[in-house]
């Protein structure tokens, strides 16, 4: 379905302009007046909302107010005049998406703005669907992917969650295989069931083992009482062992015979019990890396590499990214009882670029620490950096990050500076692939280098 936006305005030109621009993307309504406007406003859901600020007889400003408390998460854009910059800094900070300054003179800009706003929508609405689902659907744990790497592991999951298979997950650090082995258990046919995990790397040796197997009374110095272990206890369930390659080569030793016999003995007992648990491991150090060492036992490996699920880093997952960033700007909101959001778009394209070595949990981290700091209020890239080291260091000829400062030209010139710098970068001073990056004409993008230096004859 497409989106639906509302562009008010009394210029007829404006309106046609983005209606041409946006008609195949989305789908644009047209208002010329406040009052059109909100019978508009009360009848159709709209995901982006694009006002003038000077309308005969309201602000425009003031119209989206009135809009958004009615629906608070509205995404909107002011279009300003020149002489407006003041409404439209004041509208930023209030939290509407972004402004933009009439005339429109660069369509691709334009489109891009809308586009960026567009995705905020989604991620909001995204958010708030996976709580209605959750709150039906409660005990899976509240995953974000919708990324087509995340889409293909998440359809993988649903696949093996409800067959018996030992499936084993490997990902870097923070790239969230606690929260998929959770899911695997809560899509399983034996939800219902115990579900028990184990950091195989989190304990000694001894301890890990009485854990597991469990024990007889009077064992080991300290077994007052017999207690059953985690492969008891998980009978009819699912077992977690994560960072298995953590475990020592006498718990290897033993886990593949329990695996082999589905059967055991407690510590201090010869009498073999069985049990039937669905077995899930986590690693992340490529097991098969592991094994060529001669860190892990090779027949063990066959044994939980059954099925191996592979979880995306988080750089590659492109618009997870910002969804992520919204749902844990929510959780941390309502945790901590702050207003803090939206995202500016500069805030939005720091995120992206970040080459985030923690992964999910590093920019949950971030998100963490910067609504703890602020007082609430929009949040921009200037207050993500100090909260994160691992943003990309803001050059200082970048001015990108100032630009809603700037009068619309100057911001204008300034962003187009530092896109056509960064765009020849990218693509090693090669016109030819820079123009097929950017979708701009090879001839039309010489011109423009050549405007700017970047290029000389
Ligand atoms: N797709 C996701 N959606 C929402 N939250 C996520 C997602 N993936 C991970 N998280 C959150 O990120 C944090 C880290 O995830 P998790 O502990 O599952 O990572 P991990 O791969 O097990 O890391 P490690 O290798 O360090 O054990 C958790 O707080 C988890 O809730
Ligand atoms: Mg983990």
């Amino acid at each position: 379905m497409l989106p639906k936006i509302l562009v008010v305005d009394d210029d007829r030109y404006t309106r046609t302009l983005i209606e041409q621009l946006m008609r195949k993307s989305a789908e644009v309504h047209l208002a010329e007046s406040g009052e059109l406007a909100r019978e508009l406003f009360a009848a159709i859901d709209f995901n982006l909302v694009l006002m003038d600020q000077r309308l005969p007889q309201v602000k425009g400003l003031d119209l989206l107010r009135e809009f958004r408390l009615q629906r608070p998460k509205l995404v909107a854009i002011l279009i300003t005049g020149h002489a407006d910059v003041r409404d439209a800094v004041a509208a930023v900070r209030e939290g509407l998406f972004d402004y933009l300054t009439k005339p429109f003179e660069d369509l691709e800009a334009l489109e891009a703005v809308i586009g960026k706003a567009l995705e905020l929508d989604r991620a909001y609405r995204e958010i708030d669907s996976l709580r209605t689902r959750l709150a039906v659907e409660s005990g899976a744990p509240d995953i974000i992917g919708q990324s087509p790497p995340m889409e293909r592991l998440l359809g993988q999951v649903r696949e093996v969650a409800a067959l018996d298979t030992t499936v084993l997950l490997e990902g870097e650090s923070g790239t969230g295989k606690d929260v998929i082995a959770k899911l695997i258990h809560a899509w399983s046919l034996r939800s219902s069931k115990p579900y028990l995990e184990v950091n195989c790397g989190g304990l000694p040796e001894s301890l890990l083992e009485s854990l597991l197997f469990g024990y007889e009374k009077g064992a080991f110095t300290g077994a007052a009482q017999a207690n059953p272990g985690y492969f008891e206890k998980a009978h009819g369930g699912n077992l977690f062992l994560d960072e298995i390659a953590d475990m020592s080569p006498k718990l290897q030793s033993s886990l593949l015979r329990v695996l082999q016999d589905r059967s055991f003995c407690r510590i201090g007992s010869t009498n073999p019990r069985k049990t039937d648990f669905r077995l899930i491991c986590a690693t992340n150090r490529p097991l098969a890396g592991e094994v060529k060492a001669g860190r892990f036992r090779e027949d063990l490996y066959y044994r939980i590499n059954v099925v191996a699920l592979n979880l995306p880093p988080l750089r590659e997952r492109g618009d997870d990214i910002v969804r992520l960033a919204v749902h844990f700007l929510d959780r941390y909101n309502t945790k901590f009882g702050k207003d803090c959001g939206p995202f500016t778009p500069a805030a939005v394209r720091a995120l992206e670029a970040c080459r985030w070595p923690g992964n999910v949990r590093e920019l949950q981290h971030c998100i963490e620490r910067v609504v703890a700091l602020q007082p609430g209020g929009v949040i921009d890239a200037s207050h993500l950096s100090p909260t994160c080291d691992f943003l990309p260091e803001l050059d200082p000829q970048d001015k990108t990050t100032a630009l809603p400062t700037l009068a619309y030209q100057e911001a204008r010139t300034e962003f187009e500076r530092d896109y056509m710098r960064r765009l020849l970068e990218a693509a090693g001073g090669n016109m030819s692939e820079a123009a097929r990056c950017s979708g701009i004409p090879r001839q039309n993008l010489y011109v423009r280098m050549k405007r700017w230096g970047f290029v000389i004859d």
